[in-house]
């Protein structure tokens, strides 16, 4: 069991910090309970610090509760039923009332966000029943107008010395010795996310050893989870490198900090040649990013961080005594509707890594080709079947369902051929499953993308970085998927009638 679970505070007392905000909430929930609604809570606050559990505790008061993900769309048909019917309850049965918990309404998912905060407003608007929410982000665009309707109770971070007395109570509950100066680093490093601190200790005492400084070498840093908008701050408000590189070290995607960066930049900045050199050194660290990813060398990330954080931190001149308002929900969606894409695009090209021996430079390349040879069933389902690609990956390279007719049909012969083939070559068992035919054409498009690589290479310096960067040519602009599909469509028809013919030739084992 997840301590962090385990050890969830079930009490106002137990839930450690944010004194004061606990007090308006234990006086929100009183006047309920006299009969008084009150405008819906709005707990917003760094991840890991108790909104949950505080949700979760106040739950307790009321007779009855339902807890949704805002990020969840079915969540607003569930809601709006249930408002209707608890409206109606109330009226009834007087004092139950059903509280309704949405949490995460910052959150990333759904991408007409306009359509998600208007569906929470007209609960808001329209539900008698309490209601409490939950967020990171408070200047997140989605809470604009929620904000208003809301008694926002804006929570912080648990602090340090609460943090590390919290983690030495579990560690003597759980009978685990430790060194008191291994808990203070450890509580320091978790900067107030009690998730990350339990989550961290938990794993580090997996062994039942005592909890020691050396646990911490590994997992300390990783784990020290600052807010994503923290980050951004320091490197927009400092020019001190020492204070920058540590603040660097968050738990997100690193491409994501860089997103949130560079759309920050000209919200603080103000001298253009400021704003350029900025830019500019967005502009490398996106190319080490690249790099890193192409290369599966993520060493490369340090240099990506260099330059997106003390990289722009010192291209002003001095600091601006101004308050700037961060945003993010640009960065959050664009990285929201791409990142299902890469995820996907990534885990077909280890696939193909693996089981053809292609480097992921390669195996991206050849993507265009795939696209083009899909469109026959037979190979379609040759290739995936060797790849074992899942449903939502053949759907990257061919837009129709494989047919039932065909799965079978191929099911059969490769049956048939496994038959027929194997008494004799039992002892010389090949991987692959290719016919003579769809072998031949897959060897002629990694050849010709190893090719390409290889030409690409041997350009000159700047052609390399921009090469070395797959997922930009690939993903970015929508219309460069589709381009070379366009362009190759007479020649795809050319490859699957020279396929037809070799249909009924054996396959290989
Ligand atoms: N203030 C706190 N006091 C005691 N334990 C806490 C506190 N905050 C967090 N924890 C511990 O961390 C776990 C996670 O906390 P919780 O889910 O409430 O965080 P959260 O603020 O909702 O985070 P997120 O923003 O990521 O949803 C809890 O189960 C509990 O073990
Ligand atoms: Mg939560």
């Amino acid at each position: 069991m997840l301590w962090t679970d385990k050890y969830r505070p079930q009490t106002f007392k137990e839930l450690l910090g944010n004194g004061k905000s606990k007090k308006q909430i234990e006086h929100w929930v009183n006047e309920w309970k006299k009969g008084n609604p009150q405008k819906p809570l709005l707990l917003v606050g760094p991840a890991g610090i108790g909104k949950t559990s505080l949700a979760y505790i106040i739950a307790k008061e009321f007779s009855e509760h339902i807890e949704l993900n805002a990020s969840d769309k079915r969540s607003y048909d569930i809601l709006m039923s249930t408002i209707g019917e608890s409206s109606s309850t109330h009226s009834l049965f007087g004092e139950s009332y059903k509280l309704l918990i949405l949490d995460e309404v910052d959150g990333i998912n759904g991408n007409d966000d306009r359509g998600g905060s208007r569906a929470i407003n007209k609960i808001i608007k329209e539900s008698k029943q309490p209601m409490i929410m939950m967020a990171n982000d408070f200047y997140s665009k989605r809470l604009t107008t929620i904000k208003t309707k809301c008694l926002v109770i804006k929570m912080t971070k648990v602090h340090t010395n609460s943090v590390g007395a919290a983690l030495k109570k579990i560690c003597r509950k759980e009978g685990i010795d430790f060194d008191p100066e291994a808990i203070k680093v450890l509580a320091k490093n978790s900067n107030g996310d009690m998730r990350a601190a339990i989550n961290t200790l938990q794993a580090a005492s997996e062994d039942g050893e005592k909890f020691e400084l050396s646990n911490l070498d590994n997992i300390s840093q990783k784990d020290n989870t600052n807010n994503i908008f923290d980050t951004v701050r320091t490197v927009l408000k400092s020019r001190t490198v020492n204070h920058i590189k540590p603040d660097m070290m968050i738990d997100e995607d690193p491409t994501l900090v860089m997103e949130y960066i560079a759309e920050n930049i000209p919200h603080e900045y103000e001298k253009p040649s400021e704003i350029k050199n900025a830019y500019e050194n967005i502009a490398k660290a996106d190319l080490y990013f690249g790099r890193a990813r192409a290369t599966r060398d993520y060493t490369y990330w340090r240099y990506a961080s260099d330059f997106m954080g003390p990289g722009v931190a010192l291209s002003k001149k001095e600091t601006y005594r101004k308050f700037t308002r961060l945003t993010g929900a640009q960065a959050f969606r664009l990285m929201g509707q791409t990142r299902g894409k890469r995820a996907l695009r990534d885990r077909i090209a280890e696939k193909m890594e693996n089981k053809m021996h292609v480097s992921l430079e390669v195996a991206y390349t050849m993507f265009p080709s795939f696209e083009i040879i899909f469109q026959n069933d037979e190979m379609a389902y040759e290739i995936s079947s060797f790849l074992e690609l899942e449903d939502d990956e053949i759907k990257r390279f061919r837009k129709r369902k494989i047919p039932k007719k065909v799965i079978k049909k191929m099911e059969k012969e490769i049956n048939e051929a496994k038959r027929l083939e194997r008494e004799e070559l039992n002892k010389n068992i090949k991987t692959g499953i290719y016919r003579e035919s769809t072998k031949k054409t897959l060897n002629k498009v990694k050849e010709n993308a190893e090719e390409k690589v290889k030409d690409s290479k041997s350009d000159d310096d700047s052609n390399v970085i921009s090469n070395e960067n797959p997922e930009k040519e690939n993903f970015k602009p929508e219309e460069k998927e589709s381009k070379p599909k366009k362009s190759k469509k007479p020649k795809k028809e050319k490859e699957s009638e020279k396929l037809d013919k070799g249909q009924t030739s054996l396959f290989s084992f």
